[in-house]
């Protein structure tokens, strides 16, 4: 085992290898979504839980995955190695977010991440509607009425989004956690 991947060290990391704004704010947010899962989940991993979520498209912008969906994913794994950081856990929550490339998720983290990718998105996508696109003026009952218009942020995999149920945490608990999270960093993601 390799040494502890700090929330530092995996920022310094992520800042590296992408350099697209809106890929950055994407990963805070799925950080934040992360920690507020850890919360209810995993109360002694909620940094683990986050470092999982910012690194989670840490090869975004290296492989390539518009060509070739199968390399995003294993390809975050070979920059951790790279970089020092050889954390089969983490690899495989990560890789498991798309399992496109050979790994389905079957833990509780992995679960989460899959799940925790497309809802903040999705959330993002809700406040968007709004004359201010702020996140404060997301309400639960809308993102729950969003979620039933297939063609409403058609991106955002309503599969992926129910694997949450598979953590114990229902649907309605998932909407509050992810605007609740994401609101504690709306500000440095521009919502
Ligand atoms: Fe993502």
């Amino acid at each position: 085992m390799s040494e502890v991947l700090t929330r530092d060290k995996a920022w310094e990391i992520l800042n590296k290898h992408v350099k697209g704004e809106n890929y950055i704010t994407h990963s805070m947010a799925v950080e934040a979504i992360m920690k507020g899962l850890a919360k209810r989940l995993a109360p002694d991993e909620v940094e683990y839980w986050g470092i999982c979520g910012l690194l989670h498209d840490l090869d975004e912008e290296t492989c390539p995955w518009r060509e070739d969906l199968s390399t995003h994913g294993p390809t975050s794994k070979k920059i951790l190695i790279d970089e020092g950081y050889d954390d089969e856990r983490m690899a495989n929550a990560i890789m498991a977010h798309n399992p496109t490339c050979g790994k389905n998720p079957e833990t509780t983290l992995e679960y989460a991440l899959i799940a925790a990718d497309p809802m903040s998105g999705f959330v993002k996508a809700v406040a968007q509607i709004y004359p201010d696109k702020k996140l404060a003026s997301v309400k639960h009952k809308s993102v729950a009425k969003r979620y039933n218009e297939s063609r409403f942020a058609a991106g955002a995999n309503r599969q992926f989004m129910m694997e949450i149920e598979k953590t114990g945490i229902t649907w309605d608990e998932f909407i509050d956690i992810a605007i609740e999270s994401m609101l504690e960093i709306a500000e440095e993601i521009g919502l």
